[in-house]
């Protein structure tokens, strides 16, 4: 237990009491943003003459030597008191007793979760791009390959497997946008906000917020000791990002299922049953499916913790951040579990020889009444619908209907006489062509397909050097605190 806050205002305090309270068990993920933001603090406190540089040199060789990788002292109530504590083994209380002028654990704990959330977000950012960098691999062996289409999980219309990739691409390029958008909110410095109304010290915000490598001062400083937003909205964000990856992994199951036969699942991405010997069960995606409700339940536990607390700092506040880690690192191991799953998917490229699902081209054949028999399209619905009832109704497969058929239906469920051509009707039923003639935009015809997999391959090219770009800022950033610290550390001789 730490003595720093006890034999004032609180004598003595039951060890299993702060065990209850303590937030040191997720701090460790903090011990590096909270050592930089004190060097930032204490470099700044000695350029406002605020301590004197003798002391400071001594403070920032101090915190030089903290390990930020070292293991946190689990009796201690937090990351943050472990910091002073060891800056005043070394130092002495004389001069590590300084250490937390102008500052409180509520401006810190803030400023730590952005410093390692925005780090944390570009490492999400990174992983998804190469998700969909592999999606897209994945995607250009399969721009023929038909499978159906799924609306009320019944077959609807034939597609290819490619076309089906392209919307989780599209998915993931949104969800990576609305990551990318919360950065500018989340890397905002609260340091200096003190626990609630600044302090009366000359300090300069502005010089921390840039050693720190933030883009803008959290300026209110009550907002900024009592504002989550940041998190919730990263929460959110990454909610949204786990409903996307839980259906693509409910697709994956569905498709592997023998009863669809749509993918094989590779052998070391599946488990068997310890009884039934034949089983290859979707284990792994039914544990993506399984922990992405659980980032929803994060989101939900921090939003209902945030919505009745009052301004200001509260405890309630530390409960939110391992939900924040939970949540971003079962993400993050779901999306490469997803990555390297694609990586080895097999697709079955003739599902069509199943003939019930030749019965999704049959939009096609109602459309051709429209094309060539000037028939309405609502007429030629009905007659339609009415011989896939009578080829069912005999267990026959689509390709059973002939042009009689066809023809006498039309007469009997519309009142119409139609000559329709065998070779019509052959066309309109082959799901090849069916896929080859939807080459409206975003359609499943090949050719439309490998337009949008080169211009979604254009993107991850521009994601990654974005992302690459607003790494080195962060690294820079680091550089300059590590010069600033440097200069003063010298002084210390
Ligand atoms: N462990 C706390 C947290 O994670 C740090 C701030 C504590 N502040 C306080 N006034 N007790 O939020």
């Amino acid at each position: 237990m730490s003595n720093l806050l006890r034999g004032g205002r609180i004598g003595s305090v039951r060890k299993d009491v702060v065990e209850f309270t303590a937030s040191i068990k997720s701090d460790q993920k903090l011990l590096e943003a909270v050592i930089k933001i004190n060097q930032a603090h204490v470099t700044m406190l000695t350029e406002q003459n605020i301590i004197d540089s003798q002391n400071g040199a001594k403070l920032l060789a101090a915190l030089a030597e903290i390990d930020p990788k070292k293991e946190l002292d689990q009796t201690l109530e937090d990351v943050h008191l472990a910091v002073e504590e060891e800056v005043n083994k070394k130092v002495g209380l004389d001069v590590g007793g300084n250490l937390h002028i102008a500052k409180s654990r509520n401006d810190q704990v803030s400023t730590a979760i952005r410093m390692t959330l925005r780090t944390d977000i570009l490492e999400l950012m990174n992983l998804i791009v190469k998700l969909q960098t592999s999606l897209i691999d994945l995607a250009e062996k399969h721009t023929e390959t038909l499978v159906p289409s799924y609306t009320h999980l019944h077959p609807a219309q034939p597609i290819t497997f490619a076309h089906m990739l392209v919307a989780y691409i599209d998915a993931l390029e949104r969800n990576l946008k609305r990551l990318e958008e919360t950065i500018p909110r989340v890397n905002m410095c609260p340091m200096g906000a003190g626990a609630i109304a600044t302090t009366s010290f000359p300090i300069n915000r502005d010089r921390t917020t840039e050693l720190l490598g933030f883009s803008k001062v959290l300026e209110n400083s009550i907002d900024a000791v009592g504002s989550r937003d940041f998190l919730l909205e990263t929460l959110a964000s990454l909610t949204l990002l786990a409903i996307d990856i839980s259906r693509m992994a409910e697709d994956l199951i569905v498709w592997s299922s023998p009863d669809f036969g749509i993918i094989d699942l590779p052998e070391s991405f599946a488990f068997t049953s310890s009884i039934m010997p034949q089983k290859k069960n979707p284990d792994v995606l039914e544990v993506v499916r399984a922990r992405m409700s659980q980032v929803l339940g994060n989101f939900v536990a921090s939003a209902t913790t945030m919505k009745a607390l009052p301004s200001g700092y509260n405890l309630d506040l530390q409960e939110l951040t391992p939900k924040l880690w939970e949540s971003i690192e079962t993400v993050a191991a779901s999306v490469v579990m997803l990555s390297e799953l694609a990586k080895n998917l097999n697709v079955n490229k003739g599902i069509f020889s199943k003939q019930i699902l030749n019965y999704s081209t049959t939009t096609e054949l109602a459309n051709l009444l429209v094309k060539q028999y000037n028939v309405p399209f609502r007429t030629s619905h009905k007659i339609v619908g009415a011989v896939v009832k009578t080829l069912l109704d005999k267990n026959l497969a689509l390709s059973g209907m002939t042009p009689e058929l066809l023809n006498k239906t039309a007469k009997d469920s519309a009142g119409i006489t139609l000559a329709v051509k065998l070779a019509n009707i052959k066309d309109s039923i082959d799901p090849k062509k069916f896929v080859e003639s939807h080459k409206a935009m975003g359609g499943p015809a090949p050719a439309e397909v490998k337009r949008m997999l080169k211009n979604r391959l254009q993107l991850t090219r521009q994601s990654k050097t974005s992302l690459k770009e607003q790494k080195s800022r962060l690294e820079e950033a680091d550089m300059q605190l590590k010069s600033a610290v440097q200069h003063y550390k010298l002084q210390k001789k």
